[in-house]
């Protein structure tokens, strides 16, 4: 089937390059203060490249405390396809800090060409995304000179830290947002080349333990063996959250647990998947760990998690420090899988830790942000006219796969719109997002485009 909108996205794709990399320039890093002006910046600009484009009522929307605390949310629309179907677009324009440095081969916010692919932070994860979406609605506004249903579009700069903002304005079930179904560009494609729909994501749970325990500060000669040590007894906390078989110890966690059916489990399995390949080429350490009895991908997809990803305090510098801290904190998440609340689960949490919390310590557990699992309906024309989009541009049959990540809006979506979600996403398994030498196969932002534009097309028919 030929299409003069993908004809036009062929011929302006080092454009559409170009521009993705100026995106990409500008160090949108959500968590961190200090990057606050660059989110915005990176908010002004998609806006600017929406307008251009063709889009209306193009304009930032503050969010967070008395708005304008948090990243603004961009949004547009274009609504002229009478009778035909609406489309929420939704990306997001913030990244993940960049830090360990000096693991990056080529500078994280100057984005590098290397062997078919573009390398820097947010280029699959999920600037690239982002503007796919965007030059697929150029490619079809100026190419067919309409686009062939209704589209809204609303990306937000808050989705890597738990994206509060957007949540508030979709609970708020504004008329901006009344949509057929969301398109979300921000999964990946579960092999090289095999063209795939996310149907499933883990909520999470994001929280801060707090262990404290003398007034300040201590000579670990003259108090050691008599103060406590907050970074022992938050230690000996967190080894107490699993068992060794990978088996989390907090009572009652798995009990509100709604397993995936026979037939979903029988998908997975047939799905080209190598677990020592994953473990080598992926995760590369000597062995893959975690509850006995599931496969990866049930363990990954399906069951909750416990992690810690730091543990400020104490004496961190060059040589060495003798004293006994007088509180340590941990950060630590947990993935929830479908039946789980992120209410119920940290309520579990904290009581369990308050309950196993060494003697002569405070412990103080704080929640940071968290977000709902989801499962997407399938049962909706949109989802058919993926797929056949989908095959037509990779010329394969899709898969239906779920991922272990979290996009805490989309269960929002279905929660307060009432719409379900078509994730289609164009990165990779080994696109290295959140760690050093994040990159996007080039030929996925290309068959992206296509696929995003086949996909409106074959929805407006
Ligand atoms: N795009 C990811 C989620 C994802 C990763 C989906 C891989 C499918 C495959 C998203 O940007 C992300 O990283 N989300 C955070 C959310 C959290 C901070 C609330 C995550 O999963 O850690
Ligand atoms: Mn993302
Ligand atoms: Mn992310």
């Amino acid at each position: 089937m030929s299409s003069s909108a993908v004809a036009y996205a062929r011929q302006n794709y080092p454009r559409f390059l170009n521009e993705l990399k100026a995106l990409l320039r500008i160090p949108s890093i959500s968590t961190l203060p200090e990057h606050k002006g660059d989110c915005r910046h990176a908010a002004e600009v998609l806006a600017a490249d929406l307008k251009k484009i063709g889009m209306e009522n193009v304009r930032l929307i503050e969010t967070g405390e008395e708005r304008g605390g948090g990243h603004p949310l961009v949004y547009a629309d274009w609504l002229h396809a009478a009778a035909k179907p609406t489309a929420l677009f939704y990306g997001h324009y913030d990244v993940q800090p960049t830090d360990p440095e000096d693991e990056w081969l080529s500078p994280p916010f100057e984005p590098t060409e290397r062997d078919g692919n573009l390398y820097g932070r947010g280029t699959c994860d999920d600037k690239g995304q982002v503007v796919a979406q965007v030059k697929a609605l150029e490619s079809l506004l100026a190419g067919n000179g309409a686009l062939p249903i209704n589209v809204r579009v609303l990306f937000e700069g808050e989705e890597e830290v738990g994206g509060e903002g957007i949540e508030a304005f979709v609970a708020s079930k504004p008329p901006e947002l009344k949509s057929d179904f969301a398109l979300v560009s921000d999964t990946e494609l579960f092999a090289p080349g095999l063209p795939t729909l996310c149907v499933g994501l883990r909520g999470m749970i994001y929280t801060e333990l707090e262990v404290r325990g003398a007034k300040t500060d201590l000579h670990s000669g003259m108090y050691g063996g008599a103060a406590p040590n907050p970074f022992v007894s938050l230690a000996q906390i967190l080894a107490r959250l699993k068992d060794e078989n990978g088996h989390i110890l907090i009572p009652g966690f798995y009990d509100d647990i709604i397993p995936p059916s026979p037939e979903e489990l029988a998908a997975w399995q047939s799905l080209p998947f190598d677990e020592e390949q994953y473990r080598i080429n992926e995760v590369g350490s000597k062995q893959l760990v975690g509850e006995a009895g599931y496969s990866v991908l049930e363990r990954t997809w399906a069951r909750p998690t416990v992690d810690v990803h730091g543990i400020p305090g104490g004496f961190i510098g060059a040589g060495a420090k003798t004293v006994i801290p007088a509180k340590a904190v941990a950060k630590v998440s947990m993935r929830l899988v479908p039946g789980m609340t992120p209410a119920k689960a940290f309520a579990q949490y904290k009581s369990y830790v308050e309950k196993i919390a060494p003697a002569g310590v405070d412990v103080e557990i704080r929640l940071i942000h968290s977000g709902d699992p989801c499962l997407v309906r399938v049962d909706n024309p949109y989802i058919k006219a993926a797929t056949t989009a989908l095959h037509e541009v990779w010329g394969k049959d899709t898969v239906f796969i779920r991922s272990g990540g979290s996009i805490p809006i989309v269960g929002d979506f279905d929660r307060h719109l009432g719409i379900p979600s078509v994730m289609m996403g164009f990165g990779l398994p080994d696109d290295n997002i959140h760690a050093p030498n994040e990159k996007f196969h080039l030929k996925n932002f290309e068959l992206g485009i296509e696929s995003l534009i086949r996909f409106l097309e074959e929805a407006g028919r």
